[in-house]
């Protein structure tokens, strides 16, 4: 399984610390923010990473992470999303490093205690299809949020005004190669960007989707109380434990 970490983005919502850098170069307590979500592939035996990045300081990254020896992976590629088209957007410049085989997303400012090694053994197993993880939050209306039935998630809304559960779907993902057939048929959404959540709603609409609960807390860290969050966070109890 190939593993793509998603750090494009203009992280406006962070501003103005993100005047002159990258949102995900940023410190979350003692090391930057790239280095958690990276940390959690590796965690989970993805030794072949792709970094997708953009804006002004995408050659700060190269300068950080190197050939990525530090994570001991095994390669690790980088791309450039030009501007800000969304989060499908920037997964879309994976394909050709993905070959045909299974992925595993994850967005570049989530922060989470555990790891992902058991999901990622499961899709091993799965082998075709999407699986998300969810964690339940007291603000869903901030993330994608799905509708369940019994067991079933029918449907994900991106923060809809009004949650219709009270879980969140977590910034980690995991799909078969056709995740790519399925990003050519999007459309931008209301806010211009082609997002993750119709891609998810592709899998459920086609009965490929599964889903599991993410074990130990977890956050995203792309706006102020977010990051302050995390950084607390990490510094009471660590993060990416096995
Ligand atoms: O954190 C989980 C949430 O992430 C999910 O619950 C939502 O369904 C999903 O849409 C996303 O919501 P956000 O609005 O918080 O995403 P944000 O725009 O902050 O982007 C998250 C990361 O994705 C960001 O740290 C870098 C990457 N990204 C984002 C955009 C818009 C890119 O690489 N390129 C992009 O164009």
């Amino acid at each position: 399984m190939r593993g793509v970490v998603l750090a494009g983005g203009l992280g406006s919502r962070l501003l103005p610390l993100t005047k002159v850098t990258n949102k995900h170069l940023l410190p979350i307590y003692d090391r930057p923010m790239i280095y958690y979500p990276i940390q959690a592939l590796a965690n989970a035996d993805i030794q072949e990473v792709m970094l997708v990045t953009g804006g002004s300081s995408a050659g700060d990254f190269l300068k950080l992470l190197g050939n990525g020896k530090d994570f001991g992976l095994k390669r690790l590629n980088y791309s450039y999303q030009e501007g800000e088209g969304g989060i499908a957007d920037a997964l879309r410049l994976a394909e050709h490093f993905v070959d045909g085989e299974l992925v595993c997303v994850i967005l570049g400012d989530n922060i989470i205690e555990g790891h992902i090694a058991r999901a990622a053994d499961a899709f091993r197993k799965q082998q075709q299809g999407a699986k998300i993880l969810l964690k339940e939050v007291k603000n869903p209306q901030r993330f994608g949020v799905p509708i369940l039935e019994g067991n079933r998630v029918v449907k994900i809304e991106e923060k809809p005004a009004n949650p219709r559960s009270s879980y969140a779907v977590t910034g980690m993902y995991f799909y078969d190669a056709s995740v790519f057939d399925v990003i050519k048929t999007l459309k931008p959404s209301g806010r211009g960007e082609l997002e993750i959540t119709d891609v998810n709603n592709a899998y459920i609409a086609n009965g490929t989707l599964t889903w599991d609960i993410l074990e130990g807390w977890w956050t995203d860290a792309g706006t102020i109380e977010s990051l302050y969050l995390a950084n607390q966070l990490v510094a009471q109890t660590g993060a990416n434990k096995l």
